[in-house]
C-alpha cells in the first residue's frame, strides 16, 4: 500500500483523509466561492451495495487503487469498464463511504438520456398552473401569495448539476452505463466536465431584475442552494465515476480526458471480502461449497456476475434450515452464465 493513496479500499471509513488531497494541477483548478449547502449523508443505496462492511479486507488490488487515486489527484473522471457484476457501480459507493463524501449522486444512463437531464429540469407547466391559481384564487393560499414568482421552486438540478454546485468537499457522481447513451451524450458531457460549470438560461435571463440576482433552486438531494447570475460553478471538482459494459466505444477526446480503469470480476481474496461484507465474518468459509461451484463454473469461460453468488448464498442459508441436501442444487439453479441464456 502506497502512502500517497487517499482512497485505500480497506473498507473502513476515513473521512479526514480527503484533507490530505493536494491542490489540483493548475489546469484543473476551479475557483468558484463555496456556497452554503449541507451535503446529505450516505443513503441506503450505498449500504445495500456495500453490505455491513464488518470485515476490513482489501477489495481492490494496488493497480486499481493507483488509477482511482490518480483520478482523485488529477480531478479527472474515472471511466470504469468491465463485465457485469465486476463491481463498477459499487466502486462509486465504496469511495463515498470510505472518504465520507456523503450521498452518491446517481445518473443511470438510458438511450434517451440527454445532457440537459443530468444538469437540471425546469417545470414550466407547473409554474404556469400555479400562476393561474395565484390569479384566480387571490389570498386563498395563506402562504406566499405569489408562488409562481419564485422561479427557483420550479428548477431542480439533476445529479450532474448538483455535483457541480460549489461544495467544500467533492461530491461523488456515478454516471452509470454511459455506453447505453446515444451518440452525442459523451461529447456533450465532455464540455461540462472540462469547464466544471454550466448556465441555466432561465435564470440568466432574469438576473438583472431586482431581487433575482441570486435564486435558490432545488438539488437532486431535495435541498435548496443559491445560484447567482444563473451560473453553476464548481469549487472542489466532483469525483466522477463513469461505468461501461463496453457495449460501445467512446470518442477519443473523452477517453483522453478520463482515467481508464478496467475492472476484472472479483476472485479469491476480493471475492472473499465481498461475501464477508454481505454475510459477515466466516461466511466465505461456511459457504465454500457454493463459492467453489461459482468459481469452477467460471472455468468454462462463461460470464457469471457476483450478484448471482450473493443470491445463491442468501438462499442456501435459508434452505439449509429445511433440506440441507438441496443447497447445492439451489445454488446451481441461480448461478447461470449470462451469455448462454436459460438452460
Ligand atoms: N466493494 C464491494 N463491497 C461489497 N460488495 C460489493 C463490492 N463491489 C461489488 N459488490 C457487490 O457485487 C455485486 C456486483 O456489483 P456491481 O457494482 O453492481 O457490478 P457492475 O456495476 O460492475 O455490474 C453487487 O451485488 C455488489 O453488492
Ligand atoms: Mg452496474
Amino acid at each position: 500500500m502506497s502512502d500517497w493513496f487517499i482512497y485505500r479500499g480497506t473498507g473502513g471509513p476515513a473521512p479526514d483523509r480527503i484533507r490530505d488531497l493536494p491542490e489540483p494541477p493548475p489546469w484543473r483548478r476551479f475557483d468558484a466561492p463555496v456556497v452554503p449547502y449541507e451535503v446529505p449523508p450516505l443513503d441506503s443505496s450505498t449500504s445495500r451495495r456495500l453490505g455491513a462492511r464488518s470485515v476490513p479486507l482489501p477489495v481492490q488490488d494496488d493497480g486499481t487503487l493507483e488509477l482511482i487515486n490518480a483520478a482523485l489527484y488529477l480531478r479527472r473522471p474515472l471511466l470504469v469498464t468491465g463485465p457485469p457484476g465486476a463491481g463498477k457501480s459499487t466502486l462509486a459507493h465504496s469511495i463515498a463511504y470510505e472518504l465520507g463524501l456523503g450521498r452518491v449522486l446517481e445518473w443511470p444512463i438510458v438511450s434517451r438520456s440527454e445532457l440537459r437531464d443530468g444538469l437540471y429540469t425546469y417545470d414550466a407547466i407547473g409554474r404556469l398552473q400555479d400562476a393561474q391559481l395565484d390569479r384566480t384564487v387571490p389570498g386563498a393560499d395563506a402562504a406566499p401569495a405569489d408562488r409562481s414568482g419564485d422561479i427557483g421552486r420550479y428548477l431542480r438540478l439533476g445529479p450532474l448539476g448538483t455535483a457541480l454546485v460549489a461544495a467544500e468537499r467533492p461530491r461523488v457522481l456515478l454516471i452509470d452505463e454511459l455506453d447505453k447513451s446515444d451518440i452525442d451524450l459523451p461529447n456533450d458531457l465532455l464540455n461540462v466536465l472540462e469547464e466544471g460549470r454550466f448556465a441555466i438560461p432561465e435564470l440568466e435571463r432574469i438576473s438583472d431584475r431586482p431581487g433575482q440576482e441570486t435564486v435558490e433552486v432545488l438539488t437532486d438531494d431535495g435541498r435548496r442552494v443559491p445560484v447567482t447570475h444563473g451560473q453553476v460553478r464548481c469549487h472542489a471538482f466532483p469525483f466522477v465515476v463513469m461505468t461501461s459494459n463496453r457495449e460501445r466505444e467512446f470518442p477519443a477526446p473523452l477517453l483522453r480526458r478520463c482515467v481508464p480503469l478496467d475492472l476484472e470480476a472479483p476472485r479469491d481474496q476480493r471475492l472473499a471480502a465481498l461475501v464477508q461484507a454481505h454475510f459477515g465474518a466466516g461466511a466465505y468459509e461456511d459457504n465454500h461449497d457454493i463459492v467453489e461451484q461459482f468459481t469452477e463454473a467460471e472455468a468454462d469461460g462463461a460470464l457469471r456476475p457476483t450478484d448471482q453468488l450473493l443470491n445463491a448464498i442468501f438462499l442456501a442459508q435459508h434452505a439449509a434450515r429445511g433440506a440441507a441436501g438441496r443447497r447445492g442444487e439451489l445454488a446451481q439453479l441461480l448461478m447461470r452464465p449470462l451469455d448462454r441464456g436459460p438452460r
